[in-house]
């Protein structure tokens, strides 16, 4: 391998020099994650601690951060809460200010906090409804990152993971102004990855539906035929999303910058009229493959 291409590897974001024999390995990183204290934030803070990060518990309610982060504690991990409310533009700056004090450093940061609010028809959707899905889903995730990122390009490197929604590339008519932010944020992914490279790698793993807190306000007969026109034929479970969080955030993806993922189940590439298929099949929603 050839100087140059060695100096980009060694400064490919999240230690890309420093592989060891455990490739998903985080001991001694600093992890921020934005809405830890349940669904797909809370399994991504469990997987962090038990692969040796240090993380700090983000969301609205001091509270439930500090009893989660209480939670990993006494399961053994290394983890402190902190309360910010990722779309006002000024907490988001104290909450990077006062990680960087205490730990004096950031190598992953976790974008995930996200909301999707109801609405009957779209007249309905009032400014305020769509400023506070914007604020929280999009712009919440740019001012952190660009605040986060620029310090990580200006040390040791690390790696930024947003989450979006399998609701970006195919929007139904219940989720316009959320699946709007999310798209924006696989747009901005490429962008953010351009601007904070080669040090700072930036991927997003954009989900299907996932059965967390945010399912409470679904259809779940709806949801049932739905996932039967998928390939995997049902929804996911929160820990289900920490394989490709710990890929991202770890040294396994050390060449991967500017990524899409998926992890829906292969929802995108579910066909209408699928679920006959399952059904000669025999099998079930619930049926796990
Ligand atoms: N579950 C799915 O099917 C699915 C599908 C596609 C994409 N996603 C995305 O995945 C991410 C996680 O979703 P989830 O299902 O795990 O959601 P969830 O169970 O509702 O949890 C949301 C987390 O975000 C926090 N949060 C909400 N608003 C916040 C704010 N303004 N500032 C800081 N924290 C905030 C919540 O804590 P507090 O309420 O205490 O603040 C909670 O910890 C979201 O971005 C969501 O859009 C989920």
């Amino acid at each position: 391998m050839s100087e140059l291409a060695e100096g980009g590897r060694e400064a490919a974001g999240a230690g890309g020099a420093a592989r060891g024999p455990d490739l998903f390995d985080l001991t001694d990183r600093v992890a921020v994650i934005t809405g830890a204290t349940r669904g797909l934030g809370r399994a991504i803070a469990g997987a962090f601690c038990r692969a040796g990060a240090d993380v700090v518990v983000v969301s609205r309610n001091a509270t439930s951060c500090e009893m989660v982060a209480t939670e990993l504690r006494a399961e053994g991990g290394l983890a402190a809460g902190h309360a910010c409310h990722v779309g006002h533009w000024d907490e988001l700056g104290q909450l990077a200010d006062s990680v960087y004090d205490r730990y004096g450093r950031i190598d992953v940061l976790v974008n995930n906090a996200g909301i999707s609010p109801l609405y009957d028809r779209l007249s309905n959707v009032t400014e305020e409804h769509w400023d506070k899905v914007i604020a929280v889903n999009l712009k919440g995730p740019f001012r952190l990152s660009a605040l986060v990122g620029e310090r990580m390009a200006a040390a040791a490197g690390g790696s930024i993971i947003n989450v979006s929604s399998t609701g970006a590339v195919r929007p139904t008519a219940d989720i316009v102004p959320y699946a709007a932010a999310k798209a924006g944020i696989n747009a901005m992914t490429a962008g953010l990855a351009a601007a904070l490279g080669p040090k700072v790698r930036v991927n997003t793993i954009m989900p299907g539906p996932f059965l967390t807190s945010i399912a409470r306000q679904w259809d779940m007969d709806m949801l049932a035929r739905r996932t039967q026109t998928f390939p995997l034929r049902r929804a996911g479970d929160a820990d289900e999303i920490v394989g490709t969080a710990l890929y991202f955030a770890s040294d396994a993806s050390s060449f991967t910058t500017g990524a899409v993922l998926a992890v829906d189940g292969g929802a995108r590439w579910g066909v209408p009229g699928a679920s006959g298929a399952a059904v000669t099949a025999g099998r079930s929603s619930a049926e796990r493959t």
